[in-house]
């Protein structure tokens, strides 16, 4: 028995692109595929999610990261840059430990959650906040990139789109075959275009069983659906947005770098990508920690939030197999946990030091 090996090495036959690279691994991937009954029973669907929050940094950008440090490392790279809402800063920055280079992270004025904020620190990573928002950081970023010799890490580098299809490898794994649907939050648009690769990569893919059998790895590959947050969703509008305002940090994109990709996933694959607002995504946050007992990020809630709206509107089909992906962890940004329902803050019940109390506010008196 040995432990996963990270996806570099775990998928090495499907990343023709890496090979001969130093791979710089934190033993990324491998996440569960979870069974949500609740959200099931609600849907009428076969609802699972891909809990990308288990991984090293708590969020999918590993995958990525793994695959564009060790590009880096072998282009003889030793400083990297990125332009972040928070998570990819987090993984770059672990990642060029790893590696032993150096990380520089743009990052927009405020509105970066705290978790996110701390792992890119605790990583040594150069952190400078941009008067501006994720896109003009970006902009700045890949000007830097053009004209020092830092390499970007940005999902524009396609060694990021490389790393991440194997989320869809992993799936496919799982359940024998694609699923039927496949649900994701949508920001800079790289994931969904990621996954896409992926899903495609496989439906052609044979693997060699036995006596050198040739059995396709999966047969079909699903609709993907993509969901923008309301005050940052320019794919859904058709124009690029100035201002992106959503409570999902992650997502607050206004002018996504693989856009056209993203429109290409969902128009090849028959899908559709749509928008929920704040109120949907804290919504289906909520009834994903207390009815599932799993905790994710707002941005990653986007994914489960569109599956909901879909539901009301007639658009799930009975008994499709639907895997939405929650792409970080609720610990990155848990302010969100201590409000209620109706907006105020939760207050916790205090008892002097006695059991008799303890079980009155526990209702188990009287
Ligand atoms: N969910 C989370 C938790 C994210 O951090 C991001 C993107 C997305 C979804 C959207 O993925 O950009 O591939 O469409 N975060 C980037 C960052 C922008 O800087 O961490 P996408």
């Amino acid at each position: 028995a040995h432990q996963w090996r990270g996806v570099i090495r775990e998928y090495a036959d499907r990343l023709p692109s890496l090979e001969g690279a130093p791979v710089v691994t934190l033993h990324e991937g491998g996440t569960p595929l979870i069974p949500c009954e609740n959200l099931s029973a609600t849907t009428g669907a076969n609802v699972l999610v891909k809990y990308e929050g288990l991984n090293p940094t708590a969020s999918f950008k590993d995958r990525g990261m793994t695959a564009a440090i060790s590009a880096a490392k072998l282009a003889g790279a030793r400083a990297v840059i990125c332009a972040s809402t928070g998570n990819t800063s987090a993984s770059a920055a672990a990642y060029a430990v790893k590696a032993g280079m150096t990380c520089a992270v743009l990052v927009p004025d405020g509105k970066i959650a705290m978790g996110k904020l701390s792992q890119a620190i605790a990583h040594g990573a150069t952190l400078i906040q941009v008067e501006g928002n994720f896109d003009d950081c970006l902009t700045v970023a890949r000007k830097l990139a053009e004209s020092y010799p830092v390499e970007l890490v940005n999902s524009v580098n396609p060694a990021r789109i490389e790393g991440q299809k194997t989320a869809a490898f992993e799936v496919v794994d799982a359940l024998g075959d694609a699923p039927d649907i496949h649900v994701l939050p949508v920001g800079n648009a790289g994931n969904i275009t990621a996954y896409w690769k992926g899903y495609t990569e496989y439906a052609s893919a044979t693997t060699g069983l036995g006596g050198g059998l040739l059995e396709p790895v999966a047969t079909r590959r699903p609709q993907m659906w993509g969901f923008q947050a309301a005050g940052a969703a320019p794919i859904v509008l058709g124009h690029p947005v100035d201002h992106p305002e959503t409570v999902a940090t992650a997502i607050r994109i206004g002018n996504p770098a693989s856009w056209k990709q993203a429109e290409a996933a969902r128009d090849e694959s028959g899908g559709l990508i749509d928008s929920v607002t704040d109120d949907e995504i804290l919504e289906a946050h909520r009834l994903l920690s207390s009815t599932e007992g799993v905790f994710v990020e707002p941005g990653s809630a986007a994914s489960i939030a569109g599956l909901l709206k879909m539901h009301r509107a007639g658009r799930v089909p009975a008994d499709a197999t639907i895997v939405c992906t929650v792409t970080g962890h609720g610990l990155k940004d848990p302010q969100w946990a201590l409000r209620t329902a109706h907006g105020s803050d939760v207050e916790p019940v205090r008892v002097p030091v006695d059991a008799y109390s303890v079980a009155a506010a526990l209702g188990l008196e009287g």
